[in-house]
């Protein structure tokens, strides 16, 4: 549940009865009401606007509005006190039964959700190519908006958009006529680089990969059947690493080559309404309007060797999704470099009519390195994700050895995990950001790696808990500041998730989860638990909130993919 709305919508309805202000009261009003967390909670733990909202409508002082407004608010069930600070602000604190109520504030947050068919586009593969450092972001982000949507209850379709039917396949091919099929794994991700550097340097190579591309594409049997063995080996190497970054299996990989059969039900509609210009050879969509006042060269339909080309098969998909989905919206993640495409493609599906789903491209930053390149790795070379997780895992263990630590392979393995992702899902998708695996695995900080050893210690304190068995249970008298601060962090727990969701933005639920790391840490700090010394009813009190606590972490940790060891 939306703590936020629960707030606003009850003072809503509270001001809704005060007769002087319901006869002034409009919507736009009603609206502009929010509701905010102060930073220093000593006057409250919520505080409102809503006095300073109604000023010029009452012509009256918000500090008189807000005298008018204050008793109805502390007529509300769940409002210890309520006062006016400032110029007219009005500062709610919470009971505390209310902070302890985990059935209606912590369980389940998609109550007021209405559920949403979301198809998403990430990943998004090429066939015969190592994922590499700039298929991170897409997969981990991803991966990550798709589980938060389940959560609230959406209805998801994760969609691989496979590279696989385009000049790339046909180099390969080229590549496997001549040296035969793969033998192992690194054969399988070097065919395609040393036919494309072959055809940079030879002209009559790429001529004759473009003639298998469009043969391909034609259905020729032989061509076909290299691509149908191929493209198996390589996304069992794709599979692979998807495990190891814990990533959900798409509910469909469905890429360019299994939309080619709908590329002419769409051709059919560009044609009647005649938006396909013939162009040297080719078949393009100009998607110009006048309002451009930068340059929007027209999509490319069919190249000029008679080649599908990408902008086909993103149009052919959307036709094929939103026939067999019907979805509200489709979100494609992928690196701001596509930017451009991704706005022609979508001019272009409108101008068809193809638009009856909400549209969303999230373009990403760049992955950068201390010196604001992307980065690289020592060699030079570009990082594969099996690279990056080496790199990080090796810094877990060195780390390990250097306190004295002995983890299992397992181990670090999970934590390399969660300092990975966690670094990237907590920074703002559209800009760049440094990598660097030493930081990331700092224990202490903003990293994976606390979150983690926040989860293995509230862990270990409930299976203490259990063993000299200790029952949870809520007691309201006087709970400490450091109580009510991880308990109002824990109510806003819907909001964050909810927010996440309507603004993509998954670096939401990343930093929520190290406030509330930080917070948990903080009441351990100050709340003996188990101590002897400690009073049994506030022990399972204690034991209470770390319950609540542990719920919302595990579920947060969950959502971003990451895996809890038992130890660290
Ligand atoms: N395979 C493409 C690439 O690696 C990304 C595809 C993104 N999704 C899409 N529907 N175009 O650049």
């Amino acid at each position: 549940m939306n703590v936020y709305n629960f707030i606003s919508d009850n003072i809503k309805s509270v001001i809704q009865q005060i007769d002087d202000i319901k006869a002034v009261l409009t919507p736009d009003i009603l609206n502009s009401i929010a509701v905010e967390v102060p930073k220093i909670r000593d006057f409250g733990d919520y505080s409102t606007n809503v006095a300073m909202m109604l000023v010029r409508v009452m012509k009256r002082s918000p500090r008189e509005i807000a005298d008018m407004i204050v008793p109805a608010l502390l007529g509300m069930p769940f409002v210890e006190s309520a006062s006016v600070a400032g110029p007219g602000f009005i500062n709610i604190r919470l009971k505390d039964e209310f902070l302890l109520n985990p059935e209606r504030f912590v369980t389940g947050t998609a109550d007021d959700v209405r559920p949403l068919g979301v198809d998403m586009d990430y990943g998004s593969y090429n066939i015969g190519k190592k994922l590499h450092i700039g298929h991170l972001r897409t997969t981990v982000v991803g991966d990550t908006f798709n589980r938060i949507a389940r959560f609230l209850g959406h209805k998801t379709k994760s969609y691989n958009h496979m590279g696989d039917w385009g000049l790339p396949m046909g180099l390969i091919i080229a590549w496997v006529l001549k040296h035969g099929m793969p033998k192992n794994a690194d054969d399988i991700n070097a065919m395609y680089p040393a036919s494309y550097a072959r055809a940079k340097e030879d002209k009559e190579w790429l001529e004759y990969a473009q003639k298998i591309t469009v043969e391909l594409q034609n259905g020729n049997p032989e061509y076909n059947e290299i691509y149908n063995t191929f493209a198996p080996m390589s996304l069992a190497q794709i599979s692979k690493i998807l495990k190891r970054l814990n990533i959900l299996p798409f509910d469909e990989n469905k890429g360019e080559r299994l939309v080619a059969e709908y590329v002419p039900d769409v051709q059919k509609i560009l044609e009647e309404k005649n938006l396909l210009v013939h162009d040297a050879g080719a078949d393009i969509i100009p998607v110009k309007m006048e309002s451009d006042t930068a340059p929007m060269p027209p999509v490319l339909w069919r190249s000029s060797t008679g080649a599908q080309t990408y902008a086909a098969a993103d149009l052919a998909a959307i036709y094929y999704r939103t026939k067999t989905d019907n979805p509200d919206d489709i979100v494609y993640f992928t690196d701001s470099r596509q930017n451009l495409h991704f706005t022609q493609v979508f001019r272009a599906a409108k101008m068809a009519g193809m638009d009856s789903a909400n549209l969303q491209h999230i373009g990403f930053g760049t992955i950068t390195g201390a010196d604001g390149k992307p980065f690289k790795t020592r060699d030079g070379s570009v990082p594969s994700l099996d690279d990056m997780m080496d790199m990080v895992a090796d810094n877990v263990r060195s780390r390990a050895n250097e306190s004295g630590k002995q983890l299992s392979d397992e181990t670090v393995e999970m934590i390399a995990l969660a300092a990975l992702k966690f670094n990237d899902l907590m920074h703002d998708v559209k800009s760049d950001y440094v990598f660097d695996p030493e930081s990331v695995t700092q224990f202490e900080g903003r990293t994976g790696p606390y979150i983690l050893y926040t989860a293995v210690r509230l862990n270990a304190v409930s299976k203490k808990a259990d063993a000299v068995g200790i029952v949870p249970a809520p007691d309201t008298g006087a709970l400490q500041a450091a109580e009510r601060n991880l308990l109002l962090r824990l109510l806003d727990f819907g909001r964050v998730i909810e927010n996440a969701f309507a603004r993509r933005a998954t670096d939401l639920v990343a930093n929520y989860t190290y406030d509330l790391a930080q917070d948990i840490n903080t009441f351990y700090h100050h709340c003996p638990i188990l101590r002897d010394d400690v009073a049994e009813n506030v022990k399972k009190s204690r034991m209470f909130i770390v319950n609540m606590a542990r719920q919302i972490l595990l579920q947060a940790i969950d959502l971003m993919g990451l895996r809890v060891p038992d130890e660290m």
